[in-house]
Order: structure tokens, then sequence, then C-alpha cells
């Protein structure tokens, strides 16, 4: 009986991400600076997540509470972060939680992660471009009045999804074209160069991050505070948080809000966070991994979260909280900003406008890192022997090319026809569980090999990660059932895979033999 977890040696793993060691050489270009990564880590966080679910997460859950959920939110994900920092400081290889779990748990476990991390990015990568399509149609026809025939229409929904024709009737949608298109797009820039996707990354970077301020400044002077109050007996604090009540939402009897709530509404807005650990996978690009991936990871995700912490303030300050129930909250928040400013009709138009931009821009960096982190764990996997093709590097380009086609690819048909029902709570459930097994790779390590170098440290590291591990745990405690199922069937079909590839061909144990 072969042994399922056997383990990478560390020391293989550190001469892979020894910048002196030929193994380094991996035909990859180092040509990431710490700014670089700092804004891949932003380009992949600001997205989907505050652009569109921040509203759900008010009106059903949290209330201006939003905000501790955005706080809580933060906390469990700057635990998870120093986790990452420390272990891709330490062994700065491509494959981030996949590889740190094949030295400390065995390959089994690191199998498990890999393939787990599928559902974080390319599942991911699939339900951003998604969203892009929906912003991408509403910029196009409610905003700049582009009219769109029915056949059109129908190219913009996935067979599973309705779409409402002119006349008012629901049909099925036979393509999202608009979100196959983007992944198209992303596919190409990632193929073509790492220096290229980062620059492309960074001008959008820019361009969603002056719109999230300016939203944050304009909307500032204009909050009503009576806006904050969920819980009128309360005072302080406390009384951003509605009481625990019965509602009717949609239709359907609900209890909700309260500090469990708040907590959901964490669950439901940790989607935000995402993609800060996507900064991990650039390991053997950076040009000093080891100084710079501890500053892109947490770097990125503590200007994100300050930024997501005051829009959150600015969204319930400025909208009543039920009225945020809305697939695009930011815009109602810019034109109610607008309205309380006594702007005039135009302008209100001119603000929608570049919102809707704002959030095109931003959606467009999350699919194009998700799907470099993506391309990066396939590498890496493929080059432990664990997949085939995968570990191909394009001598001109120096990117993973078949890693890199494959997964846009998948992404670009994924995005065009699956339920998005189906993605969109596995990416939450696949993240949470390779955050948990970084946490505990970092104490694991410290006994194991307590004399490596490790540039960056995680302060109180047993309380710090396993609290990371027991926080994640806890959120994905929340997550419906049926979420758990389709996490347990797609680890199944990844046992299938390992046990008829991946043990046959892994590198590590035909070494051993
Ligand atoms: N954090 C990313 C987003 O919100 C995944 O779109």
């Amino acid at each position: 009986m072969a042994n399922l977890f056997i383990k990478k040696p560390i020391a293989q793993l550190a001469k892979e991400g020894d910048l002196s060691s030929p193994d380094a050489h991996t035909g990859l270009k180092r040509s990431l600076s710490a700014w670089s990564l700092v804004f891949l880590g932003i380009g992949g966080i600001i997205g989907a997540g505050i652009f569109t679910l921040t509203g759900v997460a008010a009106a059903k859950y949290a209330g201006p509470g939003l905000v501790y959920s955005f706080m809580i939110g933060g906390v469990l994900c700057a635990l998870a972060g120093v986790c990452y920092a420390e272990m891709a400081s330490m062994v700065p290889v491509a494959g981030s939680a996949y590889a740190y779990s094949y030295t400390t748990m065995g390959e089994l476990i690191a199998w498990i992660i890999g393939w787990d991390l599928v559902l974080e990015y390319a599942f991911g990568a699939v339900t951003v471009a998604a969203g892009w399509s929906g912003y991408f149609i509403s910029l196009l026809h409610k905003t700049l009045g582009v009219e769109l025939s029915d056949t059109v229409l129908q190219f913009t929904k996935g067979p599973w999804e309705l779409v409402t024709l002119a006349n008012g009737s629901q049909v099925h949608g036979i393509w999202n074209l608009p979100a196959s298109a983007v992944a198209l797009l992303v596919t190409a820039i990632l193929y073509r160069g790492i220096k290229e996707s980062a620059v492309v990354n960074n001008v959008i970077v820019v361009i969603k991050v002056i719109i999230v301020i300016a939203f944050i400044v304009l909307g500032w002077s204009v909050i009503d505070p009576h806006n904050w109050i969920g819980d009128a007996a309360k005072t302080g604090f406390a009384a951003f948080v509605p009481p625990r009540q019965m509602v009717t939402f949609e239709g359907q009897p609900l209890e909700t809000f309260g500090w469990l709530g708040v907590l959901t509404g964490a669950g439901v807005v940790f989607f935000a966070y995402i993609g800060f650990d996507a900064v991990s996978t650039t390991a053997q690009e950076a040009k000093n991994p080891q100084r710079d991936l501890p500053i892109g990871i947490l770097g990125s995700l503590v200007v994100c979260t300050i930024l997501y912490i005051l829009m959150a303030l600015v969204m319930t300050g400025v909208v009543k909280y039920p009225l945020l129930n809305v697939p695009d909250p930011v815009a109602v928040g810019i034109d109610r900003i607008v309205e309380l400013r006594g702007w005039s009709a135009d302008s209100r138009k001119i603000f929608t406008f570049f919102v809707k931009l704002g959030a095109l821009a931003g959606l467009t960096s999350v699919i194009l890192v998700l799907v470099l982190g993506q391309t990066r764990i396939f590498y890496a996997m493929a080059k432990d022997g664990l997949l085939p093709w995968f570990d191909k590097v394009h001598s001109k380009f120096q990117t993973p090319s078949t890693a890199t086609l494959v997964t846009g690819f998948f992404v670009m048909f994924c995005a065009g026809c699956m339920p998005m029902s189906l993605v969109g709570e596995l990416v939450s459930i696949g993240t949470l569980l390779a955050f948990v097994l970084v946490c505990l790779s970092v104490p694991i390590l410290r006994r194991t090999h307590p004399h490596l170098k490790r540039p960056f440290r995680v302060p109180f590291h047993i309380p710090v990660s396993i609290l990371g591990a027991l926080a994640c745990l806890f959120v994905m405690w929340g997550l419906p059932l049926d979420t758990w199922l389709r996490l347990v069937i797609w680890l199944a079909i990844g046992f299938v895979v390992y046990f008829t590839y991946g043990i046959k061909h892994s590198r590590i144990r035909n070494q051993k033999n």
C-alpha cells in the first residue's frame, strides 16, 4: 500500500525557492517588485464582493452592522494572511497553499488542497466574470441607453439563467458572451507575459481605487447618522446592529439581524477579501520574494480592509439599509450622494457611469489575478508530476503557457454556460479550506523545522494560527449544507484524478522508489 502522506522534503522546496539554486530557474520571469505585488493583491481583492454582495449583506443580514461584518472579515483574513506571509517568505514557490501542505501534511492533503484551490481561483474567476457581464450590460443599457435586441439579450446569460425580453416575457439565455469575452481577454494578457499582466493590473487598480476613494470622499460629508441606527433602543456602537427579528424577505419569512446576522454578513462579505493570497502564487516571478511577498500579501489586505470599512460606513450612512438589496449597491449609493448634494440629473448619470466603470475595472483585475493564481497552482502541481502538461513554460513569453490556455478556456466555457448559483458559494468554502490548512502548516513547520530561515514570522504563532484555523472553520460551518455537499463531490472527483493519474506520476514517489 502506497504511503498516501508522503512528504516533499522541505529542503527540496527551499531549493526550488532559493534564488541562488539552479532549481529556482524555472524559466518563469522574475519581474515583480514589491509595489507590483501589493497592486496584484488589490487587483485580486476589490471586485464583485464590494460592488455587489455588500447590498444583500446589509439588507438581509447585518444592516448598518455591515461595518462590523467587514471588520470581522478583515481580522479573519489578517490571521490567515500573516500565516501565508510566513509560509510564502520561507518557501517562495509558485504552489502556495498546495506546496506548503505538501511538506507539512503530505501528498494526499496537498493534492486535496491543490484541487480545492481550483474552487477559489478558477471558479472564483467564473463567478466574477458573470458579475462583470451583469455590470457591462447595465452600463450599456441603463447608463448609456443602448438598446439591445432580444437576440442580443439572450447572449448575455447562460442557458440556466432567465432573460427578460423587451415585451416583459422571460426566456432562458443561450450563452453569456460578455463573460466568456472578458475571460478570453484576460487569458490573452496572461499568456503574453507576467510583466505585461502586472502593468495592465496596475492601471486597472489605479482606476478602481480612485473611484472607491471618490465614493468615500463624496459620500462622507452627506452621511445622515440616522441611517446608521439599526436599533433605536441602543446607543453607541451597538446601535449599528438592528435587533434580531423575524422579517419577510423577498416573500419568505426569515429570522435575521442581531449579532448573528453580523456574523452571517461576515460570511457573505468574506468573498470580498478573497484574492490577497493569490500574491503568494507568483513567488517564482517576484524579484525579491522573501522580502516582498509578505509586503504584497499584508499590504494589499490592509489597504482593502480600510477601504471596505469606509465604504460600508458611507453606503449605510447615505442609504437606508433595506434599500441596498440590489445587484449594484454602490451605484445606488452614488445616486443618493448626488441627490443629497443637490447636483443635477446629468451629473448623476456621469457619476453612475464612473461607478460602473470602476466596478468593471475592478472585476476585470480580479479575474486576471484569479486566473493567474490558478495557472501557477496547476504549474506547480504538474512540476511535481501530479498533473500532466501544465509545467510547460513558453520559451519567449516565459509564462506557463499550457496552464494558462487550459485555465483560460475552462473559465471561458464555465462563465458562458454554468449556473452561477452552483459556483458562487463554492468559491468561499474552497478558499476557507485552503486558509485552514495554511494556518495549520505554520505551527507544524515551526515544530518540525525550527531552524529554517523565516524572513517573516507570525507573532504569537500558536494562538494566531489556531485562532485563524478555527475562525475559518466557523465561517465554513455557517455555509449551507448543499455547499458542503458540492465541496465533497468536487473533492471526490479530485480523488478519482489523483488515484488514476497523480499517484502514479508523482515525482517524489518515483524518486523514492
Ligand atoms: N475579492 C474578489 C471580489 O470581490 C474575489 O471580486
